[in-house]
């Protein structure tokens, strides 16, 4: 059912530029006209990450539900986990239109969309109108454009969502607001951790439970920049890393009229990269950090290679684009299929298995 569904909305969601492609798949979610995708549960895919419990490994990366209005959709297409946002304080338009291109035959996308979103309070309404539904269901903060503090922005986001959030993500790698990348600098990096994790200390007392941290970094950092990210992550009660948000390289791309826009390049072409700095981050970090890899992912070998890289979790948006809503399901029935022919009792015994190939690819 769903199968049929996904192919006839990939086309016809082609039919409409991206934006209001992307619009009209969020208002079909939320309509509940997408038919739910019954996969079958495999033990084998499940874990307990940073003391949270994931069905199986494959989540919805942030950008696609900013604004927080179908997390339950998503999970119904079978991911075991979603990300909403990124959300900052305050309203934002971001930049002027249009502002995501497909660039189908390299399956890519290029955005560059600014931090769009309805602000905090217009997602904090909406989650918080399912907070004892199931699910894991991860807020991504961010500080506006204009905030004379950007640090504070973060705080602020962390102590707003604290109560319906099961984890956060602080994204610091967006290239589409100016500086915002300077955060991953290791002097504000280690100023914004502190200022982050004691609002999470706080607030953890207030209610008596600690919702994990992640931090999502840039693919485009050199080997020094991911020294320094390690460094500060392990010097800090952080819970994990999320490797990574688009790139600003235009490599390996056929597309050459679309390649010049400005933005974040992410989907096929980004999965080298991206995966090359889990890995490089995996061997900095060593085995107990949680990260989630994400970048390129469009298939259950892709998955199962950034586990092989060092991935605990793995998270996708732009192939979805290609492939239609069926895809989280298709990924999901793969997996198991691969489990088989690797005859392992748990995805996590492949973690790590290819992450000295990959850690020597050159940046
Ligand atoms: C994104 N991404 C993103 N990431 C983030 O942390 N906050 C955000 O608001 C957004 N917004 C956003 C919009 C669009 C249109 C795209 C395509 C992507 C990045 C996304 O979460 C992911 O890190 C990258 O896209 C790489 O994964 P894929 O798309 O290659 O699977």
């Amino acid at each position: 059912m769903i199968g049929r569904f996904s192919d006839l909305a990939r086309q016809g969601l082609f039919l409409f530029d991206p934006e209001t492609a992307h619009g009209l798949s969020i208002a079909a979610l939320k309509s509940g006209v997408v038919p739910a995708c019954r996969v079958p549960r495999d033990p084998r895919l499940a874990q307990t990450i940073a003391g949270i419990r994931f069905e199986n490994p494959l989540g919805m990366a942030a950008g696609y539900d900013k604004n927080a209005e179908v997390p339950d959709a998503l999970l119904k297409l079978g991911f075991g986990f979603a990300e909403i946002g990124t959300v900052t304080p305050k309203p934002q338009a971001g930049n002027d239109k249009p502002r995501i291109f497909r660039l189908t035959a390299d399956r890519a996308v290029i955005n560059r969309l600014g931090f769009n979103n309805e602000g905090h309070d217009a997602a904090l309404a909406r989650l918080s109108a399912r907070r004892n539904a199931p699910g894991v269901v991860g807020v991504n903060i961010g500080a506006n454009k204009d905030s004379a503090d950007r640090v504070a922005d973060y705080v602020l986001g962390i102590r707003k969502f604290y109560a319906v959030a099961t984890y956060f993500t602080v994204n610091i790698s967006s290239p589409n607001t100016p500086g915002l990348r300077d955060l991953q600098a290791r002097e504000s990096l280690r100023g914004l951790l502190e200022a982050v994790l004691a609002a999470r200390a706080e607030e953890a007392v207030r209610h008596g439970r600690s919702v994990p941290v992640f931090l999502k970094i840039a693919p485009d950092l050199a080997e020094e920049g991911l020294d320094d990210v390690a460094a500060e992550a392990l010097d800090h009660p952080l819970d994990g890393l999320i490797v990574s948000n688009t790139t600003l390289s235009r490599d390996g791309l056929s597309d050459r009229a679309q390649a010049g826009e400005a933005g974040g390049l992410s989907g096929a072409p980004l999965f080298k990269r991206s995966t090359a700095v889990l890995a490089k981050m995996r061997k900095r970090v060593g085995p107990a950090l949680p990260i989630v890899g994400v970048g390129g992912v469009g298939s259950a070998e892709d998955v199962l290679e950034k586990i092989r890289a060092g991935a605990d979790l793995v998270q996708l948006y732009s192939c979805m684009v290609y492939e239609g809503p069926g895809l989280p399901a298709r990924i999901l029935r793969g997996l198991p299929r691969l489990l088989d022919a690797e005859k392992v009792s748990s995805i996590r015994d492949l973690r790590d298995t290819a992450v000295d190939r990959w850690a020597g690819e050159k940046l």
